[in-house]
């Protein structure tokens, strides 16, 4: 009985808000718009045009939607100049042990991500080959909350929703996994986090014998 072990990419697998958010800051410092950590928190899982948006009522911009086309590929280009930079080492620590754990106990690892980017990071990293099945931005039409990112990833593998567990670092991705009838967890801080099935700070926090357990659930 293999289970779906469905991996939000972007702060599970790799710390790739510190990224988006020079990028993103880039962008608002041209448009004299004061972008703080806080406002980046509510960009987490939040697809790349609806992040703009907020950004831009943030400082009560207008704009075109030529002006906001350009906007999106400008900031696109400065995330990919990191993005281009990256390697192994920006896996997240205990990632890949437990990558490496489900695939040693013969489960599906999936990989549900709003980022349009999410598989050229995984080549950088050099971990796609650990994924059986890809769900990502350019597959999705509804942004978490919506739960269709995780319903296509379990069905891409055959798995029933119930016998799927989602690790997410974003509030609407935990509720995304909750609406598929999914296991959450939580991966970051429970005071945010507390929809979520359980929660860790990270994965050094979660052992083996937890996944061990979710595996026979
Ligand atoms: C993830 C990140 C968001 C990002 C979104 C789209 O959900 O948490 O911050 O905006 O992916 O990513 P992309 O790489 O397509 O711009
Ligand atoms: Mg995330």
């Amino acid at each position: 009985n293999k289970k779906a072990f469905i991996f939000d990419l972007d702060g599970v697998i790799v710390d790739t808000a510190k990224f988006h958010f020079l990028a993103w800051k880039k962008l608002a410092d041209s448009l004299n718009i004061n972008f703080t950590h806080e406002i980046n928190e509510q960009l987490k899982g939040v697809s790349r045009v609806r992040s703009l948006e907020i950004i831009l009522a943030e400082g009560n911009v207008q704009a075109t939607p030529e002006d906001k086309n350009k906007w999106l590929i400008q900031k696109n280009e400065d995330y990919l100049a990191f993005v281009h930079q990256m390697d192994a080492s920006e896996i997240l620590p205990r990632v890949e042990e437990v990558l490496q754990f489900l695939k040693i106990n013969n489960q599906f690892v999936v990989l549900g991500s709003a980022s349009k980017n999410a598989r050229p990071i995984l080549e950088k990293v050099n971990i796609l080959h650990y994924f059986d099945a890809i769900v990502d931005g350019n597959d999705v039409t509804n942004a978490k909350p919506d739960p269709e990112v995780f319903l296509q990833g379990a069905n891409k593998v055959s798995v029933a929703y119930e016998n799927s567990i989602v690790f997410e670092d974003s509030v609407a991705g935990i509720q995304a996994a909750n609406t598929a009838g999914m296991t959450s967890i939580g991966i970051g801080e429970k005071e945010v986090l507390h929809e979520s099935d359980f929660c860790f700070r990270d994965f050094t926090e979660m052992n083996n014998d937890f996944i061990m357990q979710l595996i026979n659930k």
